[in-house]
Parts: structure tokens; sequence; C-alpha cells
């Protein structure tokens, strides 16, 4: 081979191995996860699975504490969540908290050396009393989601105080101003979003905010659908940090035939609807609240705090530690226990014809469900889960701000976004009923914010 041939047959090897390093090596082994022919399938690579293995291990329990003791609340001063733990089960609490949260700092973390246990003086210590409440909330009042798996502090934190996987509001790339530079929140790719150049910041519309995923029309012409392509690329960019978070395909979720219809979809589309719904709360409720108790040093480019997004839990699998189960041994994390003594199940409320069984209130000129609305729907469910002879009735209500025809239409929005929850949380179509001619535009019997509701009814 002459000098020359050599050095163009090395350049061609070179230019070779660049084009295949973002390539895997093989082997790339699939599972069907749908019907033949679909394409509904996993694809995965033995390799980087045992990788994804190693990495999302649940560390061992502690052994239980011993029985008896005194209350912690009888003997400690400041305790304001673990209530109900004996001494010793507090003391366990807390080792084993230190070990998620703070391992390499210890109880000094959220307890300042040299002062009593029972102060409030740093602030970790305050962040974390909330964290064992939203730890709670979520275990007992998000099972749609995470099951009896649950998640503890270790779920999100893995040994760090502030989790890696976090999200700050991004103020985009520094561009232009004017026409030229406005970017429309995209064309500058981001990992968030599988390195495509759809929006970079899919999380503040629909993790922050409740603002409409489905975009797609179900009619053939788009008749009452005024979603625009741009908002089509924010669910795809939302879609895109899903899938990534918990390392699966489209098709896990969905039959790409269509990717609107809730009966060709896999039951994970419907768990995910409400893990949307479970971040949307985490966020609102506890993260945004807990920003100004944050040293400026926590704080994103817009001063807000850090917050949560799938992958803070799941980091690219498809059950955050593949499903283990770590509240067994936590039960106090769970939530449930408290919650029995503090206040009785409602499944039977209202669950007699005539009854009602919720009132959903709704804010001026909005259909979105708060989450306190998706908690009193998920127990009219439970309610109707339950008395299997009985039907709901609902009756959506506007209030009198405003164009009254536009007003009737909000009505009826209302009452199809709490049929469209009740389907979700497992109620047949046949057993809900809309009631047509109430869709009314209320007086100010109770004012205005009563005015703006839906009613579920109990019926024969
Ligand atoms: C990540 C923060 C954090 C770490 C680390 C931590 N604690 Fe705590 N500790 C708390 C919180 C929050 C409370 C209050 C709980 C409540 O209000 O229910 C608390 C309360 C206590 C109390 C009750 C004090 C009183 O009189 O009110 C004791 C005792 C205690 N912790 C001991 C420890 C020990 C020992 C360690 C180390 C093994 C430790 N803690 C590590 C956050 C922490
Ligand atoms: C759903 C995920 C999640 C769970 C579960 C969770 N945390 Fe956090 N935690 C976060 C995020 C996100 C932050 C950063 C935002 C903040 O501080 O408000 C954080 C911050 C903290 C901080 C402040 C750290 C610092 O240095 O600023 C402490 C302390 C903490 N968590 C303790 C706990 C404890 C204790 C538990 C379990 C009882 C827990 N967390 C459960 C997500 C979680
Ligand atoms: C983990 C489950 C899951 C995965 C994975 C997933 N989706 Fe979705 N998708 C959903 C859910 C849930 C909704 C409805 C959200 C809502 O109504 O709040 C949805 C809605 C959509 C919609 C809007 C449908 C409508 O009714 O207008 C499109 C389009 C879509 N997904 C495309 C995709 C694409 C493309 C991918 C892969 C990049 C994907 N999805 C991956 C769960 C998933
Ligand atoms: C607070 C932690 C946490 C966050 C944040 C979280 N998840 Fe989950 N998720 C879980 C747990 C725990 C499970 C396991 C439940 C079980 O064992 O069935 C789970 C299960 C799921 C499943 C069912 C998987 C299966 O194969 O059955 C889907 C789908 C899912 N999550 C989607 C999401 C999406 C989408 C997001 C972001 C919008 C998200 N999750 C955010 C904790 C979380």
């Amino acid at each position: 081979m002459s000098a020359r041939l050599q050095r163009s047959v090395t350049l061609v090897a070179l230019g070779v191995a660049l084009l295949v390093a973002g390539c895997e090596r093989p082997p790339v082994e699939t599972l069907q996860r749908g019907y033949r022919g679909l394409g509904m399938v996993e694809v995965f690579n033995p390799r980087a699975e045992a990788v994804l293995v190693s990495q999302n291990q649940a560390p061992a329990s502690i052994p239980a504490a011993a029985p008896g003791g005194p209350p912690a609340s009888a003997v400690f001063k400041n305790v304001q969540v673990l209530k109900d733990l004996s001494v010793p089960e507090l003391t366990r609490t807390m080792v084993a908290m230190t070990a998620w949260v703070a391992p390499d700092q210890g109880c000094a973390y959220c307890h300042a050396a040299g002062e009593d246990l029972s102060s409030d003086s740093l602030y970790t210590k305050v962040v974390a009393r909330r964290m064992l409440q939203m730890t709670r909330h979520i275990n007992a009042d998000w099972k749609a989601h995470v099951a009896d798996t649950g998640v503890t502090c270790f779920t999100c934190h893995r040994g760090q105080p502030v989790p890696s996987e976090v999200w700050f509001k991004n103020p985009g790339p520094a561009t232009a101003q004017g026409v030229a530079g406005n970017r429309a929140g995209q064309n500058a790719p981001s990992p968030q979003v599988g390195l495509t150049s759809l929006p970079y910041d899919p999380f503040t519309p629909f993790l922050n905010q409740s603002n409409e995923i489905r975009v797609v029309s179900t009619t053939a012409l788009p008749e009452e659908n005024h979603h625009s392509i741009k908002q089509t690329e924010w669910t795809y960019a939302l879609m895109m940090h899903m899938s990534q978070s918990l390392g699966v395909n489209c098709t896990y979720c969905h039959n790409s035939r269509s990717f609107v219809s809730w009966d060709a979809s896999t039951p994970q589309r419907a768990t995910a609807w409400y893990a949307i719904r479970t971040v949307r709360d985490i966020n609102e409720q506890y993260m945004d609240p807990l920003a100004s108790t944050l040293p400026p040093g926590r704080h994103g480019p817009l001063g807000d705090g850090p917050k949560v997004n799938c992958a803070t839990c799941h980091q690219g699998v498809y059950k955050p530690l593949f499903g283990a189960n770590m509240i067994k041994d936590y039960p106090e994390l769970s939530g449930v226990v408290i919650k029995a003594v503090a206040e009785p199940a409602p499944a039977s409320a209202g669950a007699a014809p005539g009854g009602v069984l919720a009132r959903i209130l709704f804010e001026t000129g909005k259909k979105d469900l708060s989450p306190e609305s998706m908690k009193a729907i998920d127990a009219a469910a439970a309610a109707l889960k339950g008395n299997a002879g009985l039907k709901v009735d609902l009756s959506g209500f506007a209030d009198k701000t405003g164009n009254p025809s536009a007003n009737l239409e909000l009505a009826k929005q209302r009452a199809f976004a709490v049929r469209d929850a009740l389907k979700a949380a497992g109620v047949a179509d046949d057993r809900i009923v809309l009631k047509k001619p109430e869709f009314v535009v209320a007086g100010a019997a109770g004012g205005d914010a009563e005015a703006r509701r839906v009613d579920l009814v109990a019926a024969k």
C-alpha cells in the first residue's frame, strides 16, 4: 500500500469511527409490549441496563426500633410532624434521614452544633420538616401514581442534600433583542428534551402551571380545536422529557396509531396522567413556597427555587429504584396510619341517591381542577366504586361575570373536566350523566365563588 493510500484509509476509518461514536455498541434487544405488528416495543441494551440497575439500588433498611418507649411528643420539645412515634422510632427515622439526605454532614446538617435539638435555627431543618409532610402526602394521597411502592427521602435525594435532578425556570440562551432574537422558547438543543430543538422549558407550563397538554383534534375538521403547531411542540417537549426520565419509548404509553385515544393507550398512560398532577401538586404546594426559606445560593437564574420533574424520582427507570418498596420498612413516612386516626375515610359520605358526593369550585374564567378538587373527585370515585348501584349526575355552573353564552360554554367545559377526571379515576362512562339543562349561570347564593362550580350528585 502506498503511503498516500494508507493515509486515506486511516482517514476513512477515522471518519467512520467518528460517525458511529454516537451509536451504541450492540447487542440491542427488544421487548414486545403491545399486540404484534404495532411497533409497541421497548428497545434496550443489556450493557446499559446493567449500569442503570447498579445505579438504582435501594439501600438496606435500618433494623426496626425496639418496641415500646415513651411517645416522642412527651419527651421532645419541638416535634410537629412525627408526634405519633415513640422515642426509639423517632431516633431511627433521624438516622435514616441522615443517611438518605446528608450522610457526609451528619445530624449537624439540620441540628446546629451546640444548640438544643429542638431549635429550628437552621433552614435545613425547617425544609426537612416540610419534606416530611410532603413525603407523607405523596404516599397517602397520590396512590393512583406511586401505588404501595411509595417514596422516601432517598427516592429523590440519593444521599445528597439537593437531589441531582431538579429544574429552574429557564430564561434561555442570551439572544439578540427583537424579532430576530425571539426563539419562542426553542431552537436551542437542550438535554432536558432529548437534545431536540423543541421548547427547552416544558416544565413551567405543564409541571408548575396547569396548561392544557392535549392538543390533537378529536373531530375530522378543526371545529373547536384552536391549538397551534407551537403549542403542539410544547406537548412534544414534555413527552420527550417523560420518555427520557422513565427510560422508555412513546409506545410505553401510547399506540402511535392514535396518540389521543385512551382506549388504545396502555394502563401506564393513566398512571402518567396522575403523575403529571402529582408533580404539579408537589411544585405548587411545597417547592414554590419553600423557595423563600432557602438561602440565595440555592436559587435559579430567575430567583426561583429548585423544582421536581419526572426525572427527580425516576432517574431513567420506569419505576424509581426498579419498584423497590422502601416505605414498608418506614411506615411513619406513609402517612396512612396517621390519617386513619385524624380523619375517617369519606367513602360513604353522600353515597345515597340525591346526596352530594362533591362540590368542585373553580377560579373565575377557568376550568382547571386544583389539587384539592382532584382529591374530592378521587373520594367521590371511591364512593361510587363502593356502591355499584349508583350513578353520578354532573351539573356545571358559571358565575355572571362576562358574556352569558361564553359562561354557558364554560359551565359545560367544567363539567367535562370533572367527567374526564372521574373516568381517569376508574369510573365507567355509563355511570356518569351530564345534566344538560343544568349548565346554568348561577346567581350569587353563597357568593360568586360558590357559583363557579360543578356538583356531583349521587343518582340511581
Ligand atoms: C435532614 C435534616 C435532619 C437531620 C440530618 C437530622 N434531623 Fe433530627 N430533626 C429534623 C426535623 C425536621 C425534626 C423535627 C421533626 C418534626 O417536627 O416532626 C427533628 C427533630 C429531632 C429531635 C427532636 C428534638 C425536639 O426536642 O424537638 C431529635 C432528638 C433529633 N431530631 C435527633 C436527631 C439526630 C440524633 C440526628 C442524627 C442522627 C438527626 N436528628 C438528624 C431534621 C433532621
Ligand atoms: C419528591 C422528591 C423529594 C422527596 C421525596 C424529598 N425531597 Fe428533600 N428536596 C427535594 C428538592 C427538589 C429539594 C430542593 C428544593 C428545596 O430545598 O426547596 C429538596 C431539599 C431538601 C433539603 C434542603 C437541602 C439544602 O441543602 O438546601 C432538605 C434538608 C431536605 N430536602 C430533606 C428531605 C427529607 C428529610 C426528606 C424525607 C422526609 C425529603 N427531603 C424528601 C426533593 C425531595
Ligand atoms: C409515561 C407515559 C407517556 C409517555 C412515555 C409518552 N406519553 Fe404522550 N401522553 C401521556 C399522557 C398521560 C398524556 C395526556 C396528558 C394530559 O391530558 O394531561 C399524553 C398526551 C400526548 C399527546 C396529546 C394527545 C392529545 O390528546 O392531544 C401527544 C401528541 C403525545 N402524548 C405524544 C407523545 C410522544 C410523541 C411521545 C414520545 C416522545 C409520548 N407521548 C410519550 C403519556 C405518555
Ligand atoms: C415523587 C416521586 C415521583 C415522581 C416525581 C414521579 N414519579 Fe412516577 N412513579 C413513582 C413511583 C414510586 C412509582 C412506582 C409505583 C408502582 O410501584 O406501581 C411510579 C410509577 C410510575 C409509572 C408506572 C410505571 C409502570 O411501569 O407501571 C408511570 C407511567 C410514571 N410513574 C410516570 C411518571 C411521570 C410521567 C412523571 C413526571 C410527570 C413521574 N412519574 C414522576 C414516583 C414518582
